[in-house]
Parts: structure tokens; sequence; C-alpha cells
């Protein structure tokens, strides 16, 4: 059977959480990982923008560098533009959403804390989740950019601020009844799992969708119509990038740490 070929996409580093969780549950497979962070942050960008442009990046790699199945490892996306996606290509598009259902089940005092990109908490898809299968809980919301450029600063090997954590965080910790599960509806979140769950003195539970998107990937992988072009052993793992900055260049140790092969610029012509 042919090595298949995967694609991880993200904004910036948030994707490397999926990452690390799909090749748990998926040792024999390649991955390609592009990083849009030349649009970064994706959590405040226009939709009609978003999609336009996760339509016209996606198409040029894979014309580049053929896939089998295609993972957009980001929130802030997924909620808005998997339809679009879907419809543009022809292999498997598996998008990342907020893990409401889980929490759901999980909460023992029934209040669920939400946090996320602005963009995600403010989609229609998430109210739907949130309506569909947390209506009986109380579903608290955070939306943080700030957040997710603290987990970009863990990866380029900075300290990670408390003093900024604990204040994104104020507005649950001050409560008296405190949320007891937390959905990281963001990719970059889990990154900041330790620090976060510090943060509560431990006494949350931390809830994100890594686990059930590798699970949904392995099944897919068993699906002998997926074939690639591209066999070859061993597994290599490359990564992209669409522009390249200081902060970039800073990343490129991260992606090392994590077995990465390669770390290079993708460009597209506009
Ligand atoms: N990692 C991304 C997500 O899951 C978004 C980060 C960003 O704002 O670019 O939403």
């Amino acid at each position: 059977m042919p090595v298949k070929q995967l694609l991880i996409f993200d904004s910036g580093v948030g994707g490397l959480s999926i990452f690390q969780e799909v090749i748990k549950q998926s040792s024999n497979v390649n991955c390609y990982y592009l990083s849009d962070n030349a649009y970064f942050p994706y959590g405040e960008l226009d939709e009609n923008q978003l999609i336009e442009r996760l339509i016209m990046l996606l198409t040029e790699f894979v014309k580049k560098h053929p896939v089998d199945i295609i993972i957009i490892a980001c929130n802030s996306a997924s909620t808005v533009a998997l339809t679009s996606l879907r419809a543009s290509f022809s292999m498997p598009v598996v998008g990342v959403v907020p893990a409401i259902k889980p929490a759901s089940l999980k909460t023992k005092n029934g209040v669920i804390g939400l946090v996320a990109t602005p963009a995600t908490i403010h989609r229609d898809y998430t109210k739907q989740l949130v309506k569909q299968f947390a209506a009986d809980k109380s579903v608290l919301n955070i939306g943080s950019t700030a957040l997710v450029k603290l987990a970009e600063d863990k990866l380029q090997g900075k300290t990670v601020d408390k003093q900024k954590l604990k204040a994104i965080f104020q507005p649950w910790l001050s409560r008296e009844i405190r949320p007891d599960t937390l959905v990281l509806g963001c990719t970059h979140f889990p990154l900041l799992k330790k620090e976060i769950s510090d943060c509560f003195e431990n006494r949350v539970a931390l809830v994100d969708s890594g686990e059930a998107i590798a699970k949904r990937v392995a099944l897919l992988l068993k699906d002998e119509k997926l074939e690639s072009d591209k066999v070859q052993y061993p597994v290599s793992y490359d990564a992209f990038y669409t522009l390249r900055d200081e902060e970039q260049c800073l990343l490129e140790r991260a992606f090392i740490n994590m077995s990465f092969d390669s770390f290079s610029l993708f460009s597209i012509k506009k």
C-alpha cells in the first residue's frame, strides 16, 4: 500500500497540536504542514477574504504537492469555509471545530468556558454547535487573539507571560462559579495546556478536538480508495510557510524538534 500524503493547514503553529495527535494514531503517513503566516491572525480576517484566500492558496499548494487528505487544522477557517473547501477539492477535507459536545458531556457544574479566536466565537457555526449540544448548559465565551500570540511566542522559544495569560482568563477566574470545563476552540491553545491549567490551579478540564480529528483521519486512511501519487519511504514531514520574517525563522527549531525534515517558503503569484 502506498504511503499516504496529508496536508495539515493552519494560519500559524496551531496545526502542530493536530499534527501531534495525527501522527500518534497514524504513524505511517507523510505530512506536509502549511502555515499561512502571511495572513496571520485568521481570527481577525473578514469572512469572504478568508474563504477566497483559503481556496486560492490550497489550490496552488495541492497542484504542486498532491495530497490524499486536507486537514484544516484551524477552527477560524473551518467554521466558515468547510462547505466551500469541500466543493473545491476532490480529496476529503477534514475540519477542526470547537469540541462543544464532549465538553457538554464532561461538565459537572454545567458551566463551560469556550475560548477561541474572536472570529470563531462569533460564527453562526459555533452558535449552532452550542444550541445543538449545550443548550441546557451555561456557555461562557472568551475570544482572544492575544492567547494565539502567546502560543506562537512559546514555540518561538520565548517565555509565556503568566500575567498576560491571567488577564485573558480574569473574567472566568473572578467568577463565584467558574467553568469546570474549557473548550480550547483554537488549535493554538492545546500548545498552552499546561500554562492554562496552572492558571486555573489545575481545577479545570481542558477539551480540544485533536484526538477526534486524528481518529477521523485514521479512519479515512484505511479507505483503500485513497491513492497517492507519491510513494516514498521513510515517512517524511515537510513544513511550509507563506512569509519569511524574523518570527518564522525563530520557529524553525520548534519544527525540527517535532521531527520535521524541511522548513521552506511556499509563495504564490497574486
Ligand atoms: N489556529 C487557528 C484556529 O484554530 C487560528 C489562529 C489565528 O487567529 O490565526 O482558530
